[in-house]
């Protein structure tokens, strides 16, 4: 069974920037909920069991957030509506665990700060810059692993102008089944359209590649190239997922994700 999932949260959102300097940009609401949250619940309602925040010093914002705060309970009792929403932060920070990762040292190496943590074979790894909605996509992704036991990762055709922004693979149009990725190429080296999102479901083995990963595209440690070379030796399957892509990873991704989320 897939219990634990982690969520790399120590980047320090560029694309977002000044607006994330001293706020975090999975703090930032959509709707009445943030990203972060919006995240969490896929994740739970999925069955997952505990969920590993990788973070850095400079997020620790992101740990108060979810800090359990009993006084802040009490105060509130008499609003109702938000008395059920500090109750289930309150709930939720039973099934988080923080792990520090202070040199950003790029996607891989985020994941790989979280290896002692990780207790089973298969976990799952999601980004916050991706908010998948109408579907559930973790439990797409629970489901294709179940089927072909091996790790599964989400895709999404994206525009060829998009394709140097994403991690894009190479696949067998009628199985699914993986057979190269390459983290963010030139359209001229894109084995496809189909770009990575961020949902992963992983064999704990993409340690062993991750530890021996050398850096690649942004000079950082790619958690794409890490499973390039896990794939010679392992099935890999792609989810076409069936939900609404949302796109909180630019401003202008943000800015239509708000508008998004509050029409549903
Ligand atoms: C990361 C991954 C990339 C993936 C993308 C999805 O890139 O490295 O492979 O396609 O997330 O959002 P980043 O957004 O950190 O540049």
């Amino acid at each position: 069974m897939v219990k634990q999932a982690i969520i790399p949260l120590a980047g320090l959102g560029t694309r977002m920037l000044p607006l994330s300097k001293a706020f975090p940009k999975e703090l930032w609401p959509l709707g009445s909920n943030s990203i972060l949250e919006k995240i969490l619940d896929e994740c739970f309602e999925a069955g997952i069991q505990e969920v590993i925040f990788v973070i850095s010093k400079k997020k620790n914002s992101i740990k108060k957030h979810f800090l359990k705060d009993r006084s802040l309970e009490k105060k509130i009792k008499n609003k109702p509506d938000i008395f059920a929403k500090i109750k289930k932060l309150n709930q939720l920070s039973k099934k988080i665990k923080f792990v520090y990762q202070n040199n950003p040292k790029g996607l891989g190496h985020a994941v790989l700060c979280a290896k002692k943590a990780i207790k089973s074979k298969y976990f799952l790894l999601l980004l916050p810059d991706d908010i998948i909605i109408k579907k559930n996509c973790t439990k797409e992704l629970i489901s294709l692993h179940k089927k072909n036991n091996s790790s599964v990762i989400a895709l999404r055709k994206v525009m060829k102008k998009e394709v140097s922004r994403y991690g894009i693979v190479g696949l067998n149009n009628s199985n699914h089944k993986i057979k190269q990725m390459i983290e963010k190429p030139s359209l001229k080296k894109a084995p496809s359209q189909y770009a990575i999102i961020g949902r992963y479901l992983l064999n704990k083995s993409i340690f062993q590649y991750l530890e021996k990963q050398q850096k690649g595209k942004l000079g950082e440690i790619q958690i794409t190239d890490a499973m390039n070379a896990m794939l010679i030796n392992e099935n890999f399957f792609g989810c076409k997922f069936k939900g609404k892509y949302l796109d909180c990873g630019t401003i202008n991704g943000y800015i239509n994700s708000f508008i998004e989320i509050n029409k549903s």
